[in-house]
């Protein structure tokens, strides 16, 4: 499949002749200002990269930077650290003890901060209630949260005992998260329960409760209390976490792990229709973590760093937990919404905390140019100073909103493009020295090596083709948990078994820049969010009256992408407005409201080839409306054959 370079996008692009400089004031402060750092690294990736391992604290320090058996790579062989005391006792024990490490506000309204030393007691007290629930290195956890500051204690109480953490987004379902856990064995979930959203306490527990039903191997649930505390309780099993917190010590000596141990494992979808456990270790992923958020976010001592993501998500984990803590940086949580009580919330927040540096979505700057530049307007956003955005493709329009009406023409945008399986950014500008350009995630980030490359695996100077990143690095992928034939097949055999294939269809121009066209294979990105087509088909099929499905996405205004379902139903059942509303709802208590298809086209048969492959251009051009006109349904097989007939040769 190759990347659609027919797209709107694609053209905005093409005509793209917008540069935009940093400032000479920026470029003075930054963190790195120099682009001669760009061939000092090419000379030697691997010293480059341990000249960055220098600044962690490691108990033991390494034998070799890289062990390089492709497709499997060893980060700082035989070094010994823990990531925790990375993030946390450094500081704590040292010249920013006082300095607050966690600033929370959630959706109420209520604020709670909690400096790098009262935050490695409170890591302490957990990890201490974990080991009295008999939690042992490399035993697995699961965390299904809302976005307090729990959620990032209970990371980090895993990482100091050497307990392997498995955050699953509290927005997924029973089911997606009875899934992740059996995947893993995992022994204890820690949860809450509930959390805010827009206005109301969502509740978490119940959910829990009903994964547990299938999930046999979870021996303790340790229970949060952020709403009313009004759940259903097993005895011996639920704990409430204040309770145990209270009785327990706050000193717990870390745990060193080998660099190679897991630190976590983070599910994400794939083209099949169960999802991945994709595996990251401890010593390059923290190196990795550090280096891009020191230099990406540019952090300083004085910044204040918001990234809007939920820790569910792998830009939670890297660039709200371990990335910054490691730099000693000042991290803002918010729990709930953009929206509540008003559209204006996040710019409040940006005024009242002081934000400086803030990393968001695209989807979500394209909700905030629709609700308008008057939210933004009434804040002062003076304290920002540069700006980010993350998971999915900008649009030049959204950029130039973001730089226009949030940065003031100040701020420098960096625009990252990384993944999952990354660890940590890889294609980004770096704030001190790139001129951007609205849309393009620019270059590789020092030490990463990234190709455009055709089918064939040749490699295309200027122009369009597949992504492909032609070495090791860091914050890599180690595997896919008990899987390590897929973790080859996805990603190491496209072309060599040295060469990294992410799914992505990619563009470079004559400057060197990476435009980053988005997925070329059955996954979706809706609102940043990875959803594969596959495991939506999977959730329609599971109805009992759908006999068959197919899923694609297709272009939506402010998601990027949206889910399209076609449906075949069973034989006397009668498509309506009320069987379409059931079946979304069955893929939202399957997966999650996120997967939710927007729309459901009912039809008699599914358009597919000779050889029974689904025509999934011909179903995207449906979905579009392109394809006969307003084709809204597909009941008539007339219809279907007209169209194979239009899309021969898809
Ligand atoms: O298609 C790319 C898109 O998001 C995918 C990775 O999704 P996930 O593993 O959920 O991680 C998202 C957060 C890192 C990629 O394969 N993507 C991510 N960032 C960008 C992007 N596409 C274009 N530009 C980006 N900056």
């Amino acid at each position: 499949m190759s990347p659609d370079t027919s797209s709107s996008m694609m053209d905005d692009l093409l005509h793209e002749t917008r540069v935009f400089e940093p400032s000479d004031e920026f470029k003075a402060q930054a963190n790195i200002n120099d682009p001669a750092i760009y061939e000092k690294e090419l000379a030697d990736p691997e010293a480059f990269w341990a000249g960055f391992a220098e600044e962690l604290d490691w108990n033991k320090k390494w034998d070799r930077v890289l062990q390089w058996d492709p497709p499997h790579a060893k980060w700082f062989v035989g070094a010994r650290m823990n990531a925790c005391y990375n993030c946390v006792d450094r500081h704590a024990d040292g010249a920013l003890g006082d300095k607050i490490a966690i600033l929370f506000e959630g959706e109420p309204g209520d604020t709670l901060t909690l400096t790098y030393k009262e935050l490695k007691r409170e890591v302490c007290k957990a990890a201490n209630v974990l080991k009295k629930l008999g939690v042992v290195k490399g035993d697995r956890i699961a965390i299904y949260m809302p976005m307090i500051p729990e959620a990032a204690i209970a990371m980090l109480a895993c990482a100091r005992i050497g307990a392997v953490h498995s955050v699953v987004f509290g927005g997924f379902s029973a089911d997606s998260l009875s899934d992740r856990i059996n995947d893993q064995q995992a022994k204890l979930v820690i949860t809450a329960d509930g959390g805010y959203r827009r206005g109301s306490i969502f509740a978490l527990k119940p959910t829990v409760d009903q994964a547990l039903g299938v999930s046999p191997s979870i021996e303790n649930v340790l229970v949060v209390r952020r709403g009313e505390g009004d759940c259903a309780w097993t005895d011996g099993r639920d704990h409430w976490w204040h309770e145990l917190m209270a009785e327990a010590r706050d000193e717990c000596e870390p745990e060193w792990c080998d660099s190679e141990d897991m630190l976590f494992v983070l599910y994400t979808s794939g083209t099949t229709g169960k999802p991945k456990g994709i595996v990251h270790t401890t010593g390059g992923y923290m190196v990795h973590a550090y280096a891009t958020s020191k230099w990406v976010f540019d952090l300083k001592d004085s910044d204040i760093f918001w990234c809007t993501a939920d820790v569910g998500w792998i830009t939670g984990h890297s660039y709200i937990v371990y990335g910054p803590l490691a730099n000693g940086a000042t991290v803002l949580m918010y729990e709930g919404v953009p929206n509540h009580p008003e559209q204006d919330r996040f710019w409040r927040i940006i005024e009242k905390h002081k934000v400086t540096v803030f990393y968001t979505a695209p989807t979500a700057i394209r909700s905030f140019m629709r609700w308008g530049e008057k939210w933004p307007d009434g804040c002062d956003l003076s304290s920002l100073r540069l700006l980010g955005s993350v998971g999915e493709p900008i649009n030049p329009e959204a950029w130039i909103w973001y730089h226009e009406n949030i940065g003031k023409k100040r701020c420098p945008i960096v625009d990252t493009w990384w993944q999952t399986e990354t660890g940590g950014i890889m294609i980004t500008p770096l704030p001190g020295i790139t001129a951007t350009k609205p849309g393009l995630a620019t270059r590789p980030f020092p030490g990463i090596a990234a190709e455009i490359l055709n089918e064939t695996g040749e490699k295309i100077g200027v122009g369009g083709g597949l992504l492909a990143i032609t070495s090791p690095w860091p914050g890599m992928l180690r595997g896919i948990y008990g899987d390590m034939d897929r973790y080859v097949d996805t990603y190491w055999s496209k072309w060599d078994k040295g060469t990294y294939f992410p799914g992505d269809g990619a563009k470079r121009d004559a400057q060197g820049y990476f435009w980053i066209l988005g997925r070329v294979d059955d996954v979706l990105n809706v609102s940043g969010h990875r959803i594969g087509t596959m495991e939506v088909e999977g959730a329609l099929v599971d109805h009992h009256e759908v006999a068959e499905s197919a899923v694609v996405g297709k272009k939506h205004e402010v998601k990027g992408q949206a889910v399209a379902a076609f449906v075949t139903l069973k034989e006397g059942i009668e498509a309506s407005l009320e069987k379409e509303t059931e079946l979304r709802n069955h893929v939202a208590k399957k997966i999650g409201a996120i997967a939710k298809p927007d729309s459901i086209i009912f039809t008699a048969e599914l358009p597919k080839t000779r050889s029974g492959k689904i025509m999934r251009r011909l179903l995207r051009d449906v979905a579009e409306g392109r394809a006969l006109g307003d084709t809204t349904t597909l009941t008539d097989p007339a219809v279907v054959d007209q169209l194979k007939e239009k899309y021969k040769d898809d």
